[in-house]
């Protein structure tokens, strides 16, 4: 089934509407299957006056229904794509462009309230006759009257490709959707997939591979080196791994390593004796005694400099280390995990970070993916940073509508999860009393970068066949990078051959190369 009030609000669907409204004031309906009208959200959305009013009485809408139905049969039976007739209950024209789905039909795609012929004046008067004869007042008969205008033979096929890419886009969208919610059920699915470890969620592939990992080596001793972008979790697999082995009844000890310059940092590690330096006023323990026996978490590992890499080697190779201003070592039995965001072995390439430490910490690798390589865990986090927030505060539980979802979806979080959890608390803040949370409450770079990712501006001036062709390249070189230039599947989205395809792109200057050079 379709879901159409989601196509109501789709950019490119909203430009070809103002496209059919500005140049013939036309106003775009769907129906459904069975020649409902659907996503109607009330007067505002028909620019032409009689249309509006006709539209909020059920006998008319049931009229058009049954209209469309027998358009639609007639299509069946023959080999036109489309119909352009007249609806008798009032007498002005209609397009129906039906919306076939793998060779179902899906509804209808309507044009509404224009005339075939240039020379329709003497058709008013029949059209006014049944206008008043359904309450429509003399005002606003003549308003809509101003309004009429023909799409006559040269245009009709320009008309009838707006209409079919319309048609066209809906589709698209359609199958998008039910794909990407196809995929994350099989995930559901996936036998003994876990959607959760500890405090961690997500149960995409990647995420399903780390907490396989996390299993294998929480019975260990080694050293692990979590490496991954901001916010994508590396404390929270660093604790995961602490509370889950047998040092879980020790301390878990986190030092970031960027926070503090070298000789704090040094004391603060390994501790010091009394009057090693000024200020020392009493022997103090270092983090590293702290933690003997559990686990230290040394964040940010890759902002430490050369001389503290050389005593934290020391450390991991013998376990012992030297507290300032102490004349000889201590030993002590920690577990090291190690975490940044930096790329540790080009650092190790370009001479800042110790070759010898890298290959200390990196026994066991851990390679956090960034959110955006897993987007099917959006839904999961955001459902579950969503239930946190609204607990922390009291209240209902709140949800975000289906196209607010999927413009999280279509974002590319550089923040990563900890983007998304602030992205929902702060929903639930705007939301107030609201139970759904709907797209406008997200921030603007959200929505912002959805839109780009959709097809910008066609153009409302000038040549209709420019504007088409505009329209028609965005279209192609939206539907390439989303299908990574498979040209095959393009081509059956669109509903045009393969060959045909090609040839667009060549007049287009779409090829890839090319693009990939511009
Ligand atoms: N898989 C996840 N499930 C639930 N919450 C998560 C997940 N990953 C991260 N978070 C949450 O996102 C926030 C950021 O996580 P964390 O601090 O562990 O990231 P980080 O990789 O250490 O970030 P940074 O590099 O900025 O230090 C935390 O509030 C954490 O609880
Ligand atoms: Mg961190």
């Amino acid at each position: 089934m379709i879901n159409w009030d989601d196509f109501e609000h789709i950019h490119v669907i909203d430009k070809l509407r103002l496209i059919l409204n500005s140049w013939w004031n036309i106003d775009l309906l769907f129906t459904d299957d069975r020649g409902q009208v659907k996503g109607f959200t009330g007067k505002a959305q028909c620019k032409n006056p009689a249309t509006a009013f006709l539209m909020e009485k059920d006998a008319c809408r049931a009229n058009l229904s049954e209209m469309v139905t027998k358009a639609v049969e007639d299509l069946r039976n023959s080999d036109n794509r489309f119909s352009i007739r007249k609806w008798d209950m009032v007498g002005y024209d209609v397009g129906v462009f039906p919306l076939m789905i793998e060779n179902d039909f899906m509804g209808t795609v309507l044009a509404v309230g224009f005339f075939r012929d240039e020379n329709f004046t003497q058709k008013l008067t029949e059209v006014r006759d049944r206008l008043a004869a359904f309450g429509c007042s003399s005002e606003m008969i003549e308003k809509a009257f101003t309004m009429f205008k023909s799409v006559d033979e040269a245009e009709r096929q320009h008309f009838a490709d707006l209409c079919d890419l319309v048609a066209q886009e809906v589709k698209t969208l359609h199958l998008e959707i039910t794909s990407r919610e196809d995929r994350i059920k099989e995930l559901n699915k996936e036998l003994g997939s876990r959607f959760k470890y500890d405090n961690m969620i997500g149960k995409s592939k990647s995420m399903q591979g780390l907490y396989a990992l996390m299993d294998k080596i929480k019975g260990a001793d080694s050293t692990v080196l979590i490496q991954g972008d901001n916010g994508t979790g590396k404390e929270l697999i660093a604790k995961s791994i602490h509370y889950n082995s047998h040092r879980r009844d020790k301390a878990f000890v986190i030092q970031n390593c960027s926070a503090f310059v070298d000789n704090l940092l040094e004391s603060e590690l390994f501790g010091h004796v009394k009057g090693s330096f000024t200020g020392a006023l009493k022997d103090k323990k270092g983090l590293f005694e702290i933690a003997d026996k559990g686990t230290f978490f040394l964040d940010e590992i890759g902002d430490t400099s050369p001389q503290m890499q050389v005593k934290l080697l020391r450390v991991l190779q013998e376990g012992t280390f030297m507290p300032v201003g102490a004349t000889e070592g201590r030993k002590v039995d920690v577990r090291i995990i190690a975490a940044t965001n930096r790329n540790l072995r080009e650092m190790v390439e370009q001479g800042t970070f110790r070759e010898d430490l890298y290959y200390r910490l990196n026994v066991i690798n851990i390679r956090v993916p960034s959110l955006k390589e897993r987007k099917e865990d959006i839904p999961l986090l955001a459902e579950y940073f969503l239930q946190k927030a609204c607990e922390q505060k009291g209240g209902l539980k709140k949800t975000l509508t289906r196209r607010a979802l999927e413009k999280l979806y279509d974002y590319s979080w550089p923040g990563n999860v900890r983007e998304l959890q602030n992205e929902m608390e702060r929903c639930v803040v705007l939301a107030g009393e609201e139970i759904k949370i709907s797209e406008e409450l997200l921030s603007g770079k959200i929505i912002e970068s959805a839109e780009k990712g959709k097809i910008q501006g066609a153009r409302l001036q000038g040549k209709l066949k420019d504007a088409l062709e505009a329209l028609e390249r965005d279209m192609i070189h939206e539907g390439l990078r989303r299908t990574g230039w498979n040209k095959s599947k393009l081509a059956k989205e669109l509903g045009i051959s393969r060959a045909g395809l090609i040839m667009k792109v060549e007049k287009y200057g779409l090829d890839k190369r090319k693009m990939m050079r511009s």
